[in-house]
């Protein structure tokens, strides 16, 4: 056994150690218990073959029954939390959406499929709104990985929407076939990716192997260049960045099930030609724990979230490839301005009346979802139709498929 697995009272030194590394309050003891037990299935896997890929890793320390970091049950979203997403920051968001749901459904079915719905925000905001239009779905369905918030979900839905619980279903796969909206808000920057990095002429994957002071990245060479990524012309030596093969999949699996309607996907990300730009040398990988952003994937695991940038254009090349049709791709800021966001904080603005404070709320939340700084032009929206002929406003004042 690996000196840092030896016990938990030295498993629970490495933890505080790395704490202290990051500047951040050391774990508690619930944490640091779960995250030893995982270390060792971890481990467990290692020692079968001496090493394995990292986005094996990646899976298990996010995503591992019970004890990865999405699948143990701690609150990670929202205030509070380690980070923030939009539907958790503002419920600006799914109302300012709303638009868009409806148009698709003129077009299609008045159905939803979520994937991955966090703690049940954006359904719950989503579901007000429609009711409010007069334009509830029949059916809202959720795809959710983790038993944690599926549950959570659930709570969430009951308390807000009780009346509207019976339209709600918690799916184990992906139906073979669906139609109306299925939609995706930071799920694809959650789902494993592989290492990568340029060595001289070569490409080599990063595997994870283990040894007394913990679990450690090993480069094996992995082939071609050509076969791994047409960007490596371009690359210095030593340049490191992700691949996304299970997030291909991931897609090809929603455009095949999906049989008329469209796809929203919305995530930080870039086209192929920004996210492999020859200056972005250390890729896009982050790591979260408590709001403190670092790089070290293998640290804390199950604890803190990990997570890489999207490829928008890999993701509409297999979209289109497998017949749909890519409506539109640009920023968050510019989709949300042009279907009205400012005039859906007004109304919002109206319905408080006189309280200041709530009043400076909304435009602070307006400010993070706007800001080209924050998730304005950070996270991107990507819109794929299949048997759907929309147009929507948000694409009016910018709409980038150039780009992609
Ligand atoms: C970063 S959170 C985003 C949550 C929520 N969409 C939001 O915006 O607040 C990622 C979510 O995706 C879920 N998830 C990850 N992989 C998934 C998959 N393959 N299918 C469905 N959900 C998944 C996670 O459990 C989690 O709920």
């Amino acid at each position: 056994m690996v000196q840092f697995l030896k016990d938990y009272p030295t498993y629970f030194d490495w933890l505080t150690q790395q704490c202290r590394a990051l500047k951040v309050p050391s774990v508690n003891g619930v944490q640091g218990k779960a995250s030893y037990r995982l270390s060792q299935t971890i481990a467990g896997e290692i020692e079968k073959t001496g090493a394995i890929p990292f986005s094996q890793f990646m899976h298990h320390a996010l995503y591992e029954p019970g004890l990865g970091y999405y699948s143990a049950g701690s609150h990670k979203l929202g205030e509070g939390g380690d980070f923030v997403t939009a539907p958790e920051l503002s419920p600006l968001f799914a109302q300012t959406l709303a638009k868009s749901f409806v148009k698709i459904f003129a077009q299609s079915e008045a159905a939803v499929l979520e994937l991955g719905a966090g703690s049940g925000a954006f359904a719950v905001e989503l579901m007000k709104e429609l009711e409010a239009q007069n334009q509830l779905p029949h059916k809202y369905a959720i795809l959710e990985v983790s038993a944690d918030l599926k549950q959570r979900q659930r709570q969430a839905i009951e308390q807000a929407i009780p009346h509207l619980v019976d339209r709600f279903e918690w799916l184990d796969r992906l139906p073979s076939q669906f139609a109306g909206v299925i939609f995706a808000n930071e799920v694809a920057d959650a789902l494993p990716v592989d290492l990568v990095r340029k060595q001289k002429e070569a490409a080599q994957k990063a595997q994870v192997k283990l040894d007394d002071s913990g679990f450690r990245l090993s480069w094996q060479d992995a082939g071609s260049i050509l076969e791994i990524n047409p960007y490596i012309r371009q690359w210095s030596h030593g340049y490191t960045t992700e691949h996304h093969l299970q997030t291909e999949f991931w897609l090809a699996e929603l455009v095949e099930s999906l049989t008329s309607g469209a796809l929203i996907l919305i995530d930080y990300g870039y086209s192929a030609d920004e996210y492999y730009a020859p200056q972005r040398t250390q890729g896009t990988l982050q790591c979260y724990y408590r709001q403190h952003k670092h790089n070290d994937p293998l640290m804390l695991p199950g604890l803190q979230d990990i997570t890489a940038s999207v490829n928008f254009s890999q993701l509409a090349y297999t979209a289109h490839k497998l017949g749909a049709e890519i409506i539109g791709y640009c920023e968050q800021a510019l989709f949300l301005m042009s279907s009205g966001i400012e005039r859906q904080a007004a109304k919002l603005a109206e319905t408080l009346g006189s309280d200041t404070m709530a009043q400076v709320k909304i435009s602070q939340q307006l400010k993070k979802l706007l800001m080209p700084d924050e998730m304005g032009e950070n996270c991107k929206v990507l819109i794929a139709a299949k048997n759907c002929p929309v147009q929507l406003k948000g694409f009016a004042l910018s709409n980038k498929l150039h780009r992609l």
